[in-house]
């Protein structure tokens, strides 16, 4: 019964913060070559964790990259299915000269845990586990039947998850998926996350001279691989945040009417998330879209990065052979990876100033998603919800990007609910990433109460 699960992860809760900060002590960084065998060593981590609650069939699934942990527990007789979702692999910490604590030192300071990956995904993958076990713990059974899938290589754009996903395994069969990776809207309310972005990630390498040069013999004459680089980032967007790549709205599906009035009704204050959460003197953007419809239901461009020349102190004169810039676009629903990549590789190449030689290389992508909510499953979660917060959830979508979310339903036909607690000013990616420990606690239990009401 709930009462008892619930009891339970209260009554555990000082061990499983301890079990959280176990977990974040592991610097599994999935993008640095240098930190591959953390990623492992957090996959087994977990994977004995998931042993030790009941969970059976346990195992770690290899890729070419980072491996996936696998469990699941099929007892339910008629109950449905669900295929637990999270990762354990975190973003690199830097810079680190901005963290009050170290990145892999979790702390707790007013209320919240810092370190990397604490909100993004760790504590949440924490979050579903504990109330796995809260759930076999109390009743010696879960309500509902489980399969949990974790991956390691969430942060760099799942492409072994994706690629295990699309062989349809027996071990996949579900009836729904629950991703436990988003944020809530405010402080205390609820939110199922319905809408994510899609990505396209790529690298831009621009050619010149076909050595480094003497800047002063040949300055004027040899052709510079930054300004013919800066030339083209400079057209990929114009000063109002529109595109500039011919054909990359054409396919967007907007919002409904009302899924915008809906999203006019969220508490949302421009100047507090300028202030509190940007931090810039000004927001940009599109003309005649709301931040909201800025974030969640339109394409962008940005740079991450742009590597090479020289870059040391002091002064060095000289013209670099080639330059690169890390650009990634944000996709909206209606648009495919395939489609804009392609518009944007073929405008890169044409507005590419005279004497250099372009590449444009794909590094990673996936598609938007956009999740149906007249289902059971959203339904349970909402009375779920309301339960442990005491208010009504209300549906937003995220700008940002979890590939393999489109995948379940594309190669699984599985809906996802997208039940997060992370909060708006958790920092992910950034330095002093928190997780709110309030949220980790109510995490836990909105998630039993979940699937209980699923099971119901
Ligand atoms: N959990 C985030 C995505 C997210 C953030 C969803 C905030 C909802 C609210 C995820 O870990 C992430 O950062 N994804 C990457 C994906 C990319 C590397 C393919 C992203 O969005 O940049
Ligand atoms: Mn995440
Ligand atoms: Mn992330």
């Amino acid at each position: 019964m709930s009462l008892s699960a619930i009891a339970y992860a209260r009554q555990n809760h000082p061990r499983f913060l301890d079990e959280l900060k176990a977990l974040l002590r592991i610097p599994s960084v999935s993008t640095l070559p240098e930190h591959k065998d953390d990623c492992r060593h957090a996959a087994e981590v977990l994977a004995a964790d998931l042993a030790h609650i009941g969970m059976e069939n346990v195992r770690l699934i290899e890729t070419e990259g980072h491996p996936l942990v696998y469990a699941d527990w099929l007892h339910a007789v008629g109950k449905p299915t669900v295929l637990v979702y999270g990762h354990y692999d975190v973003q690199p910490p830097d810079p680190l000269d901005e963290w009050l604590s170290p990145p892999f030192e979790p702390t707790e300071r007013n209320g919240n845990i810092y370190a990397r990956g604490a909100v993004d995904d760790k504590g949440q993958v924490c979050a579903q586990v504990k109330a796995l076990e809260s759930l076999l713990a109390a009743d010696g059974s879960l309500p509902v039947n489980v399969r949990v899938l974790l991956e390691g290589e969430e942060e760099v754009g799942g492409e072994g998850i994706a690629r295990f996903v699309a062989s349809k395994p027996p071990e996949l069969a579900a009836d729904f998926a629950l991703v436990s990776d988003t944020e809530m809207f405010a402080p205390g309310l609820p939110t199922l996350c319905v809408g994510l972005r899609g990505m396209i990630y790529t690298e831009l390498e621009v050619r010149g001279a076909r050595t480094d040069l003497h800047s002063g013999m040949y300055g004027g004459a040899a052709p510079n691989p930054f300004i013919a680089l800066a030339q083209i980032l400079a057209h990929l967007k114009d000063e109002d945040g529109h595109i500039l790549i011919p054909g990359f709205y054409d396919d967007i599906i907007p919002p409904s009417p009302e899924e915008l009035a809906a999203w006019r009704s969220l508490p949302f204050d421009e100047e507090q998330y300028r202030i509190a959460e940007v931090g810039a003197k000004q927001l940009v953007g599109e003309a005649g879209f709301s931040v909201l419809e800025r974030t969640w239901a339109r394409p962008t461009v940005d740079v991450h990065g742009i590597p090479g020349g020289f870059t040391g102190a002091g002064a060095k004169t000289v013209i670099p052979a080639k330059a690169v810039a890390k650009v990634s676009m944000r996709l909206v629903p209606g648009m495919t990876t395939a489609k804009s990549f392609a518009l944007y590789k073929e405008y890169v190449e044409r507005i590419a100033p005279a004497g250099v030689d372009v590449e444009v290389r794909l590094i990673h992508s996936g598609d938007p998603c956009l999740i149906p909510v007249d289902n059971p499953y959203i339904q349970a979660a909402t009375r779920a919800l309301c339960e442990v917060w005491g208010k009504e959830t209300v549906f937003i979508r995220s700008g940002g990007s979890i590939p393999i979310v489109g995948d379940f339903a594309r190669h699984l036909g599985l809906p996802s609910v997208m039940m997060g607690f992370g909060l708006p000013d958790d920092g992910l990616h950034a330095p002093n990433e928190k997780f709110n420990l309030r949220n980790f606690e109510l995490g836990i239990e909105s998630l039993i109460r979940f699937l209980e009401e699923v099971g119901r």
